[in-house]
């Protein structure tokens, strides 16, 4: 006989074991992709007419500024491999590829002073094999490599003037390319473009100053809807593709649950997220009021004579309003913050003191190979709440997501069962919470140059031997498996 309680749990265990295994599926017309960027795959910095960017600068003047001393000079050599490159996304089975277009090899001077012949070909040869082989193009304008000449001439992103020299570059590409591109993303990641390349020294330019950040926000949110907008002008109707940004959404939880870490999680969500997202997609199309409040504060504790975050006219507000029409989500990982008054904890790598918020990993999750990236899956879900409540369930496309490991692991079981994880998390977003995600990229197609990391952070389904100069590819497990869940629409535990 058991009694009742015996009873009452065990029912609960029954419950609970039967949603876990609940078996969700891809909804129909979602769309699979793998995502890379052009500094760090394609090599060839200097063949064909290609200009210098902030990346090719920053490796060749200050070889330590990478852990490993290397550079994207080579890369995975995809310049030269478009057929290789895109026999194996047909393999793969991904409805698109997400790459970038190096801004430099299109105009070697950021201007539209000398359009560069050989770029156009280049791309031109990868959208129409791609197009051939039934995969989308999915293009993003800007990622992270700037050309030189703007950075050194211009001032980089800190001068308004960029937003017009974005726009007269989206017109090159739209005019060259846009017969076939249908998915268009202008930056991606700005907050980190502003946040860790022109007020820390995290990324290139590698400009550390306080306003530094906003300024580039600024103009990377005046540039974004100038080049929307000449879209909608002159090539919406004949070229019916669409325009989005694509943002990354850490998620930002309070690390106990005093009042005051819950204030600071929704701060550094705010920052992080809310910096470039709500001028666009919210109602009323402005900074967040948060962001305004903390910002303006702290200056005034510096006795400056205005906030540091500029202050948009009537005017732009307008123009940036509305100017997407979808939202490009990374994701990773998720981060617990403090007010920075706590010092009981270390500084973090969101460390913000204009808003008052400093946010750590949890150092005992599962770990990757980059100190900043745990294994942290429920968030995924959280984020993508977060994302439909404030922006009212915009349509949402994954474009980056994926885990690192170290060394030239095959057999990935990491990586595996990170994606196995957080494809489940999105799909109870989506399938529980009904939050609107209509595609999933994985991050990334192959190893390639992470940043400040070198080589030595591998977040590739294909494995590429950077000793040998033919730059071979090898299909990891996590291929397999992610091949496996794009055939069988579902995850297979
Ligand atoms: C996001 C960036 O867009 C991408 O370039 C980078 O490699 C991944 N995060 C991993 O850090």
């Amino acid at each position: 006989m058991i009694n009742f309680t015996t009873f009452v749990v065990f029912c609960f265990c029954l419950y609970e074991s039967f949603s876990y295994c609940k078996e969700y599926t891809f909804p129909n017309n979602f769309k699979f992709g793998v995502a890379t960027a052009a500094y760090q795959v394609e090599g060839a910095w200097n063949t064909g007419g290609k200009g210098e960017n902030i990346w090719d600068h920053m490796t060749h003047t200050n070889p330590s500024s990478i852990l490993d001393r290397s550079n994207g000079d080579i890369a995975c050599d995809s310049y030269h491999k478009i057929k290789e490159d895109v026999r194996l996304l047909k393999n793969l089975g991904v409805d698109f590829y997400r790459f970038s277009i190096s801004w430099s090899r299109i105009l070697p001077s950021g201007k539209t002073d000398h359009i560069n012949p050989d770029g156009i070909r280049y791309y031109n040869e990868l959208i129409d094999e791609l197009l051939a082989n039934d995969i989308k193009p999915f293009v993003t304008m800007h990622h992270y490599d700037l050309p030189q000449p703007l950075q050194e001439e211009e001032g980089g992103f800190l001068n308004l003037k960029l937003a017009d020299y974005f726009e007269d570059y989206a017109d090159v590409l739209y005019k060259n390319f846009g017969d076939r591109v249908r998915d268009w993303t202008t930056f991606n990641q700005p907050t980190l473009i502003c946040f860790l390349g022109y007020s820390g020294e995290f990324i290139a330019p590698m400009i550390t100053r306080k306003d530094g950040g906003y300024l580039c926000g600024h103009t990377l949110l005046i540039a974004h809807a100038k080049a929307y907008h000449l879209y909608n002008k002159r090539y919406r109707a004949s070229q019916k593709g669409r325009i989005g940004i694509v943002q990354n959404i850490f998620w930002f939880e309070p690390r106990t649950n005093n009042i005051e870490d819950l204030q600071a999680a929704e701060a550094a969500n705010e920052f992080n997220f809310g910096w470039f997202a709500n001028p666009i997609f919210s109602k009323e199309g402005d900074y967040p009021q948060i962001m305004k409040e903390n910002i303006e504060y702290a200056s005034k504790q510096e006795a400056l004579p205005k906030s540091r975050l500029p202050e948009f006219t009537q005017e732009e507000i307008e123009l940036i309003k509305g100017s997407a029409d979808f939202l490009g989500v990374n994701h990773y990982t998720t981060f617990y913050c403090s007010p920075v008054e706590d010092k009981s904890i270390e500084i973090g790598l969101f460390y913000i003191p204009d808003m008052n918020t400093n946010c750590i990993v949890d150092k005992t999750a599962e770990g990757s190979s980059s100190s900043w990236l745990k294994v942290k899956p429920t968030g995924f879900r959280k984020a993508l709440n977060w994302i439909k409540q404030q922006y009212d369930n915009p349509e949402v496309i994954i474009l980056e997501n994926g885990i690192s490991d170290a060394g030239n692991l095959l057999n990935d079981c990491l990586r595996v069962n990170y994606y196995n994880l957080y494809l489940t998390e999105m799909l109870k977003a989506i399938h529980e919470d009904g939050c609107n995600v209509s595609g999933y990229a994985a991050w990334s197609f192959m190893d390639n140059f992470e940043w400040r990391s070198g080589y030595t952070q591998k977040f590739g389904l294909y494995s590429v031997d950077f000793d040998d100069p033919a730059r071979p590819r090898t299909p990891k497990m996590s291929a397999f498996v992610f091949k496996n869940i794009i055939r069988e629409r579902k995850i297979n535990w």
